[in-house]
């Protein structure tokens, strides 16, 4: 059995974040729900330099002056899916501070070398783990207030690089996504993979081959889906790409973004480092995306982004 205290101090941070622009929210007193972000951490029991990125971002994450509602993730928590790297992470998060919740996500890493059921037995420990008694027995579910929803998706079955999602996520999505719509209120829906098409795939996942890199084989199917609503967010990670001009897409009337790696070099951009993420913050009238610089403590104010809502318009 690894022995998770020798990788957590193996893994200690090589300089401490900043602390002079703390994760702070715009507006604390109007904000329905505020998301902090972290993606692609591929967590490993064999590279070290991923938990001390991982131990820094989670010691800015507990600086921060406002509380913030839920700490989340674009998948691929871990490298391999093993217990050793969840039970890091764990162990990680908790110098992160007290967040109302920290939901899992999965990506390909965390499932593509498991059977499904016990990939699925994992996911059910680590959910237990971070928020004691949750066993969502699946790899989606939901987050639902009343300003807004968070959708979490994650596949149905052991893929190695894409994503399957059942009829019944799909018919779980879409109840979600009308509820959303008849309380006028956004949801923020996360799965690992992006869209076929989009964030400059597929050359983002450095091939020309059509549909590498994305959700896969039921992309279409999936943005038909979210394209019959307004205010819908679909969040993704997967591409390892820094803040750049592919972060943000409108796709339809869907908006798409695509979070950078949190635990590896990102490829291909001015910000290449790890260590980044976003803090997204709900309001009744806009869904504020914060890129933030989690290693060095601050936020990258050249990639924020407002959408002003279309249900608070009318
Ligand atoms: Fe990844």
């Amino acid at each position: 059995m690894a022995d998770i205290e020798k990788l957590y101090r193996r893994g200690a941070p090589k300089t401490l974040p900043p602390t002079d622009d703390p994760i702070r929210l715009t507006d604390p007193g109007a904000c329905l729900l505020s998301v902090l972000f972290w993606s692609d951490m591929h967590l490993s029991d064999t590279f070290p330099d991923r938990c001390s990125v991982l131990r820094a971002a989670a010691l800015d994450a507990k600086n921060a002056k406002d509380p913030v509602d839920v700490l989340t993730f674009g998948g691929d928590l871990t490298d391999f899916g093993k217990k050793s790297e969840r039970d890091l992470l764990v162990r990680i998060l908790k110098d992160a501070g007290t967040y109302g919740h920290i939901f899992p996500v999965y990506g390909n890493h965390d499932i593509r070398f498991r059977r499904f059921s016990a990939t699925v037995r994992g996911f059910d420990d680590l959910c237990d783990a971070l928020e004691p008694g949750f066993r969502p027995g699946k790899l989606w579910y939901a987050h639902e207030t009343a300003g807004a929803k968070l959708l979490i998706m994650g596949s149905d079955r052991t893929k190695f690089e894409e994503s399957f999602m059942s009829e019944e996520q799909f018919s779980w999505l879409r109840s979600r996504l009308d509820d959303a719509r008849d309380k006028r209120i956004p949801a923020l829906v996360v799965q690992h993979q992006p869209l076929q098409s989009t964030h400059n795939l597929p050359y983002a996942w450095d091939t020309p081959v059509p549909g590498a890199g994305s959700v896969g084989q039921q992309s279409e199917r999936l943005r038909t889906l979210l394209a019959r609503y307004r205010d819908v967010f679909y969040i993704t990670g997967h591409l390892h790409r820094g803040f750049n001009i592919n972060t943000y897409e409108e796709v339809g009337p869907t908006h798409c973004v695509c979070l950078p790696s949190t635990g590896l070099i990102n490829k291909d951009s001015v910000y290449s480092e790890p260590g980044l993420g976003m803090l997204v913050e709900v309001y009744r009238d806009r869904v504020l995306f914060r890129p933030r610089d989690f290693l060095h403590g601050r936020f990258v104010q050249e990639y924020e982004k407002i959408y002003p809502l279309e249900a608070a318009k009318e």
